[in-house]
C-alpha cells in the first residue's frame, strides 16, 4: 500500500533522511516513531505528496508520488504537524470545503462529513468557529479533514500532540477503530503511543531506520532478560566487577553513577548484583527490576546525542 525505497532528503548541506525503505500492508496500523529531529515529518511531506526528495522513491496505492500527485493526494488522508485550518471557517463548513478539494462526490458529501465530525467526537462544536476553539479541539479538527474523504491511507504527524489524557485515549480508540478499513501510518515520539495504537513500528534515529519489527516481535526480543536500573552512591566503575557475574549480559553506565543491567532473569542473580556492589564499597542507592520492553529497545536504539544540531 506504501512503499518506499532508497528515499532520501537533503535540506542544503543538511541530511534530514538518509535512504529510508520499507514497506505497509494495507489495513496495517504502523507506528513512526523516533526522537525529534530524526526525520519523521520529513518522510510524511514526502509520502503525502507535499515536498519532493532529494533522490528515491515513494510509492502510495501504485502511484508514484511525484509522477501522480493528483492519484496519490486522493486516496491520502493528511494530518500535517500544523494543521491546514482556516480559522474563520465554521468547522462543518471547512470540512465541507476539505470534502469538495478532494472531489468528493457531491451526493456524499453531507454523510462523509457527518462522519468524520463523529469520529473525531465534533458534532457538539460543528457550528462554531474554528479560531474560537482550544487547541485540543482544532488538533481534532485537523484529524476530522484527514479522514472527510473516508481516505484508502491516513497519514497522521503526532496525532496527539496538545490533546488532554482523556482525549489522548479516545484517539487512540478511533485510530484502532481505522484499523483494516484504512491503512494508517503515524508518527509519534511517544512510546505508550505505539503500544496503544500499532501493529508494526518502523524505528527512525539520525534519518535511518534502525529497526522495523512488528509489536510482539519487539517486546520478544529481549524475552528472559529483565533490566534493572542502579544507582550507586560513588562515582566508582564498577562495571567490569558487574560484569563478570555470570548471567549479567550487558551493562551500560546512563549517566554518572547510574547503570542499567540487562541480566538472566533469574532473583538470585539480582542478590549478588547488590552483593557485589556494596562489597565494592560504590555504595548502592537504588536497584530496581523490570521486565524489558519496547521502551528499552527504543532507548537503546535512540540513545545519542540530540540530531538537531546537524547529522
Ligand atoms: N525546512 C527545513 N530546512 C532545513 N532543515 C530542516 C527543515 N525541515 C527539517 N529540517 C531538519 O531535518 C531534520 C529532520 O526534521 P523533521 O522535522 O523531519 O524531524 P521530526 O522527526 O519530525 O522531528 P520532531 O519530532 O521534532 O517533529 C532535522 O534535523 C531538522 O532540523
Ligand atoms: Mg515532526
Amino acid at each position: 500500500m506504501i512503499e518506499v525505497s532508497h528515499l532520501s532528503k537533503n535540506y542544503g548541506e543538511r541530511r534530514a533522511i538518509t535512504d529510508l525503505n520499507f514497506k505497509i500492508d494495507k489495513g496495517d496500523v504502523v507506528g513512526f516513531l523516533g526522537p525529534n529531529g530524526a526525520g519523521k515529518s520529513t518522510t510524511m511531506k514526502i509520502i503525502t505528496g507535499f515536498m519532493a526528495p532529494t533522490s528515491g522513491e515513494a510509492r502510495v496505492c501504485g502511484y508514484d508520488v511525484f509522477l501522480n500527485p493528483i492519484e496519490v493526494k486522493k486516496r491520502i488522508g493528511y494530518l500535517p504537524e500544523t494543521p491546514p485550518l482556516y480559522l474563520d471557517m465554521l468547522v462543518d463548513d471547512y470540512l465541507k470545503f476539505v470534502a469538495e478539494l478532494k472531489q468528493v462526490p457531491k451526493d456524499k458529501i453531507k454523510d462523509y462529513v457527518d462522519m468524520s465530525l463523529e469520529k473525531a467526537q465534533l458534532t457538539d462544536v460543528r457550528r462554531r468557529l474554528i479560531k474560537n476553539l482550544s487547541k485540543g479541539f482544532k488538533q481534532r479538527v485537523g484529524i476530522a479533514q484527514a479522514l472527510v474523504s473516508n481516505p484508502e491511507v491516513l497519514v497522521l504527524d503526532e496525532p496527539t500532540v496538545g490533546l488532554d489524557p482523556k482525549q489522548v485515549a479516545e484517539i487512540r480508540n478511533l485510530i484502532r477503530q481505522l484499523k483494516g478499513e484504512h491503512t494508517v501510518i503515524l508518527s509519534t515520539h511517544i512510546l505508550p503511543e505505539v503500544q496503544a495504537s500499532c501493529d508494526k513500528v518502523i524505528i527512525i534515529h539520525e534519518g535511518k531506520i534502525v529497526a522495523q519489527e512488528s509489536i510482539a516481535d519487539i517486546a520478544n526480543l529481549n524475552k528472559g532478560f529483565i533490566m534493572l536500573t542502579l544507582k550507586t552512591r560513588k562515582s566508582q566503575d564498577i562495571k567490569a566487577n558487574l560484569k563478570a557475574i555470570a548471567g549479567v549480559e550487558e551493562i551500560e553506565e546512563v549517566n554518572n553513577q547510574y547503570y542499567r543491567i540487562k541480566m538472566n532473569e533469574d532473583e538470585e542473580l539480582i542478590e549478588k548484583v547488590a552483593s557485589e556492589v556494596i562489597r565494592s564499597g560504590a555504595g548502592l542507592v537504588e536497584l530496581t527490576p523490570a521486565r524489558a520492553n519496547l521502551e528499552d529497545v527504543f532507548l537503546k536504539l535512540t540513545y545519542g546525542q540530540e540530531t538537531e544540531s546537524g547529522v
